[in-house]
């Protein structure tokens, strides 16, 4: 009897053991949310090895790189053919070789990304992966990329909808079998509640809906719409609500703060989606502010939700992993908007100090409520802690 309960208690720790494996794959590759620039929101498929050296180069240059944007992500248009033995290449006329960009790109200490597609042509009509999965996994790993971002695209008119998932994880395996790490960035949209079941197929971020624009309602309503989804973020597995606009010319500076303010709350992966070589003072203060992006950062991994929201205001909390809180208050009218916070509603301790991280300030302490002014489509992020007896 006593054998036979020690195996089954030993069976048990396996299960145990292996069922977690599944939500903690490669988890030293994404621990905090992925951080770096992509070309798609500003260079569409107008990219070259130019551009894209010039984009690491400013990266390294303008401080970005120190506050911890680290993977430059060549998006699509970099897509050439596959020839006869089935390797894929780059366009000729746009990416000479591969390998020597990416050699470069590690040179200024930078990681790469790529982006491709299950199927048969990329979104904007160009090569993809169907039938070459694991060859293309291989030549991505040959080149030195660090990152893949797989994108569903054109993928729907050779599978069906409930081969999803063994599509991605055929993929991931792909990746793994070549003993070269590469985060596992999916692209589908958030079809089939993809949050469910990204970490399980490999993935170490997913696409949580249709692509941002560079638009304040459009962003706003990726970003909000969120909120329930952090139950399925954490360490080594994020919700991505896609790449930051900030910079991109057609929001105001307030709107870009927010913008920023909501996916540092959100944990949300932070990949500037802007011409780095020619931004203003305010658009890199926005990208770079170091107190807002620790709260992306913080190594608790807990994605932000909704705490309270009256008419256009509303409250998200954080907790991050030192024991205090981040609180981001958002107003979506275009006046400026009074928001009491109340402590007791939001479970925080009657008296409270707390921070204001964008104006890097310490703030008075507070007791039973907060009342603050929040600009037209602006935001405020604070720091918030018991306050010291
Ligand atoms: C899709 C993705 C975008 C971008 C383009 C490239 O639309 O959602 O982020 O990768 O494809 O064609």
């Amino acid at each position: 009897m006593k054998t036979e309960f020690r195996v089954l208690f030993f069976r048990l720790l396996v299960a145990l053991l292996l069922s977690g494996t599944a939500f903690a794959q490669k988890p030293e590759l994404a621990r905090t949310p992925p951080m770096g620039w992509n070309s798609w929101n500003h260079f569409r498929t107008n990219i070259t090895d130019a551009i894209l050296r010039a984009q690491a180069d400013a990266l390294v240059k303008n401080g970005m790189k120190n506050v911890g944007y680290e993977y430059v992500v060549i998006d699509g248009g970099w897509e050439g053919f596959h020839d006869e033995q089935g390797n894929f290449h780059p366009d000729p006329q746009k990416f000479p070789d591969m390998r020597v960009l990416v050699d470069y790109i590690h040179g200024l200490g930078l990681k790469v990304g790529i982006h491709t597609t299950p199927g048969p042509k990329t979104c904007s009509g160009r090569e993809g992966s169907y039938g070459h999965e694991k060859q293309d996994a291989e030549t991505f790993a040959k080149w030195g990329i660090d990152f893949i971002k797989y994108d569903w695209c054109t993928a729907g008119q050779v599978y069906q909808p409930d081969q999803m998932q063994a599509v991605y994880k055929k993929f991931a395996d792909a990746l793994t079998a070549t003993g070269r790490p590469m985060l596992l960035s999916l692209c589908q949209y958030g079809m089939q509640n993809v949050w469910k079941w990204g970490a399980s197929v490999g993935a170490q971020m997913w696409r949580t809906t249709n692509d941002i624009q560079d638009n304040y309602y459009q962003m706003m309503f990726i970003g909000l719409g969120q909120n329930g989804l952090e139950k399925y973020a954490g360490p080594g597995h994020w919700n991505d609500p896609d790449m930051l606009e900030v910079g991109n010319g057609n929001m105001k500076d307030e709107e870009y703060r927010t913008h920023m303010t909501l996916w540092c709350i959100l944990a949300a992966p932070l990949f500037s989606g802007n011409d780095l070589t020619g931004m203003s003072p305010a658009t890199l203060e926005i990208l770079t502010n170091p107190e807002v992006i620790a709260v992306d950062q913080d190594a608790a991994g807990v994605q932000g939700h909704r705490v309270w929201q009256e008419g256009p205001t509303e409250v998200w909390i954080k907790p991050l992993a030192d024991g205090s809180k981040a609180i981001a208050a958002f107003n979506r009218e275009t006046r400026p908007m009074r928001v009491d916070i109340n402590f007791a509603e939001l479970s925080l301790p009657a008296a409270i100090q707390a921070r204001d991280l964008w104006a890097h300030k310490d703030l008075e302490n507070f007791e039973q409520t907060m009342t603050t002014t929040v600009p037209g489509h602006g935001s405020i992020l604070l720091k918030v802690k018991p306050a010291a007896k």
